[in-house]
């Protein structure tokens, strides 16, 4: 096993950027801020409320992951964020419609105060939206120089330290890499000629990574997936990780799969549907956002039944996904699934999920330990994609050549042992104490 990394301690503020100032971005923001005040606790964030097991369990010894490890205090935390709208975070967050009014009244003076910069945007990489707050250049590569600035001014203005990225813009449209995403020169010449391979969030992860900035990516469009991106990624030794949060019916799905296969039932079909009234709902309703998003959800039921390996229980079942544009619902999404699952003798069972969700209530304590954990891992000097944190992703990114893990426990037990590993204790293997020395 590699030594544990010297980990550069917190020093000073630590700026959390982020591209697209919609659901999750506000409902994250005003969280951390009415977390600060004590006037709400941080439910569903691994940094602010888990704990990791040190030792034997007669040891009983079970520290917060946040006095376990470094992670920045939020305290010292400042947002800063770029949108297609000019509305600061008070305005977006009442037209998102995820928090109550009496929620957003209670930190509306600090939303007020986050006003979105000029956003690089194409739209044709996202149809169903336009906006006037987006940035005019000469090239893509003059784009992106205007996002480095752009995070040069928010360091110094806000007397930050260091910053990391968070991609909460929309689902761009699906589209395969090219030539272009191969190597870093390609991708630069690329930026030079305003190459129409190259979307908007690969710009903004482009300026990220040359500004020393790490990058996570909450959607499913490539963003920071692709080999130019790896190889700056590890030249500048920034940590980048990604894609799209996993929430609602995929975190379910996680959830549940990996126990039907623990316990060898077999898979006919799975079949899901969603209502969802937000703009991320409007968005994914043109069938090429809705593409990224299918690539996304379905890989993952296949990574998790192996079916390679147990061809009887799970060679032959149907997984659908579907996602309905729903206005009256909101950001309150319904997600069904019906589970068309045998067991012994090959005798059919169903199960019925109907989940009446909070997407981005979900998401946003995800945000939150990206940022945290992508900071650690920065000044731990771990660089290029950081597939501990494939916890929180329905497609986690992996190094070339290996499949992610989507199973949820082994993610996790992969995170607290990374966590482990960084401080220098004995991973946890839950082998017996009477085989121990
Ligand atoms: N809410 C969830 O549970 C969840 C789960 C997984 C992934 N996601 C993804 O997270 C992203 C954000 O979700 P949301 O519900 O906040 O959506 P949203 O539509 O409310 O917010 C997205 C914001 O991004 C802005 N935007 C679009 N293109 C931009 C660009 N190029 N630069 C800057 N801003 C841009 C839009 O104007 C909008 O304000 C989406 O891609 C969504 O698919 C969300």
């Amino acid at each position: 096993m590699k030594k544990p990394p010297a980990v550069r301690p917190v020093a000073g503020r630590l700026g959390i950027l982020l591209p697209g100032l919609g659901a999750v971005a506000t409902t994250f923001i005003a969280g951390v801020e009415l977390v600060r005040r004590g006037l709400a606790e941080p439910v569903g964030s691994l940094t602010q409320m888990g704990t990791v097991r040190v030792g034997k369990r007669t040891d009983a010894t079970s520290p917060r992951i946040a006095d376990f490890v470094p992670v920045a205090a939020l305290a010292s935390v400042e947002f800063g964020a770029w949108d297609i709208f000019p509305d600061n975070a008070y305005a977006a967050a009442t037209k998102a419609g995820v928090l109550s009014k009496e929620h957003l009244s209670l930190v509306k003076d600090f939303l007020e105060g986050i006003v979105p910069m000029k956003a690089v945007f194409d739209p044709g990489y996202v149809k169903r939206i336009n906006g006037t707050n987006v940035k005019t250049g000469t090239s893509k590569m003059h784009l992106a120089e205007q996002l480095m600035e752009d995070i040069t001014r928010f360091k110094a203005e806000r007397g930050v330290d260091r910053c990391v990225a968070v991609w909460c813009g929309s689902t761009e449209t699906w589209r395969a890499p090219t030539a272009v995403h191969e190597t870093l020169e390609a991708f630069e010449q690329g930026l030079r000629d305003s190459s129409d391979d190259i979307a908007p969030s690969a710009i903004y992860a482009y300026a990220c990574l040359r500004s020393g900035v790490p990058y996570a990516n909450g959607a499913p469009n490539l963003s920071v997936d692709f080999p130019a991106l790896h190889e700056l990624a590890r030249r500048n030794a920034v940590p980048i990780a990604g894609k799209d949060f996993k929430t609602g019916q995929t975190l379910m799905k996680t959830i549940l799969a990996p126990g039907f296969k623990a316990r060898l039932l077999g898979l006919d079909g799975w079949y899901s549907t969603n209502i969802l009234g937000n703009r991320d709902g409007e968005v994914l309703d043109d069938q090429e956002s809705f593409k990224s998003k299918e690539v996304s959800k379905l890989g993952v039921l296949e990574h998790i039944f192996q079916p390679h390996l147990y061809p009887k229980l799970y060679g032959h079942y149907s997984h659908v996904v579907r996602i309905n544009y729903y206005p009256p619902r909101g950001d309150n999404k319904e997600g069904w699934d019906n589970i068309d699952i045998f067991g012994w003798l090959n005798y059919p069972m169903q199960i019925k999920i109907d989940f009446l969700c909070r997407d981005s209530i979900l998401a946003a304590p995800i945000v939150l330990d990206l940022a945290l954990f992508l900071d650690l891992s920065q000044r731990a000097g771990m660089s290029g994609v950081q597939e501990w944190l494939s916890f929180y992703f329905k497609s986690p990114m992996t190094a070339p050549g290996l499949y992610p893990e989507h199973d949820l426990f082994i993610q996790l037990m992969k995170l607290k042992n990374t966590l482990r590993w960084m401080r220098g204790v004995e991973l946890i293997t839950h082998l017996g104490l009477e085989y121990y020395d």
